[in-house]
């Protein structure tokens, strides 16, 4: 979205989340360690933007070592942090505006140089931003930093624009130089994310998604589905996690709610994606305002 679209109080709305998913994300980060349980993490993570004043665009994500991204925890899939290195990714909103923020800890202590990979060529992407940038150059930036540091970047995942409830909208900001020559004008709110992976840098979908999605409204026929469905509407189509449900309800009516929901078209899972060559992904996100120059809205 441009800000021309926007008036001044939605301006505002959209300034206030970036600002709280920053204070999430840093929160969160803190309690990425050894021995902390990443469902923990998550609950407190999403509790810290409630207490914020925020709301959650998305499920907080911790996505481990070769995942870049889409796990949250589940009950029975809780791992408890050891050596990995894990993403932390945070999404708030308030009224529909979303801040889209995330970051990298590594716990090892053996894959700094990748955790740093990711932070510069974001840093490098937000310097080299100015109305009239194409796309591609912003791609470019990404790439080469990456690169330098003997890693690559993830081609097949971007940063995005926002929009109103919508979490990933035009443009498509590439993590790598794909040719795309549009330009970007003053005014554009987007969320840069570069990945670097010292693996292949294409992700593959995995299985066992934790994370949906509501797409349509269908009937349904079976009373357990269907109140599992009234939950899931609260969500306002938002991606929302498992875990989410699996407090309101016993766990099996979950499995099968959302396995009967995914089969008839009204939701969508998000499964993890993992590097192919199982490469450790390293990830760093912020959402920026084009003026001048970029400005980091995610700042904390
Ligand atoms: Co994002």
């Amino acid at each position: 979205m441009n800000i021309n679209e926007l008036n001044k109080n939605e301006l505002e709305d959209w300034k206030k989340a970036c600002k709280i998913a920053a204070r999430a994300l840093y929160y969160g980060k803190s309690l990425i360690k050894k021995g902390n349980n990443l469902l923990d993490i998550a609950r407190k993570t999403d509790e810290k933007i409630i207490s914020l004043g925020g709301e959650i665009a998305f499920p907080s994500q911790i996505s481990m070592n070769q995942i870049a991204a889409h796990f949250c925890p589940v009950k029975n899939n809780n791992p408890v942090l050891d050596n990995q290195i894990a993403k932390l990714d945070v999404g708030v909103h308030v009224n529909g505006f979303i801040g889209d923020n995330a970051c990298t800890v590594d716990l090892s202590g053996e894959n700094s140089k990748l955790v740093k990979a990711s932070r510069d060529a974001l840093n490098n992407a937000i310097k080299v931003i100015k109305p009239g940038i194409t796309l591609a150059e912003i791609g470019r930036t990404i790439q080469e930093t990456i690169m330098d540091f003997g890693f690559s970047p993830v081609r097949n995942l971007s940063g995005h624009g926002l929009g109103k409830f919508d979490v990933h909208t035009k443009p498509t900001i590439p993590n790598y130089d794909n040719g795309d020559e549009t330009e970007i004008k003053k005014g554009d709110i987007f969320a840069i994310e570069p990945f670097a992976t010292n693996g292949y840098g294409v992700v593959i979908e995995t299985s066992n998604p934790t994370v949906f999605s509501l797409v349509q409204k269908k009937p349904v026929r079976d009373m357990t589905t269907r109140q599992v469905l009234k939950e899931i509407e609260n969500y306002k189509g938002l991606p929302f996690a498992k875990w989410w449900l699996e407090e309101k309800f016993p766990l099996f009516r979950v499995n099968l709610a959302l396995k009967q929901l995914e089969n008839l078209g009204i939701i969508k899972g998000y499964p993890p994606l993992a590097d192919r060559e199982n490469g450790l992904v390293s990830q760093a996100e912020h959402t920026i305002l084009v003026d001048e120059k970029a400005i980091v809205l995610t700042k904390s």
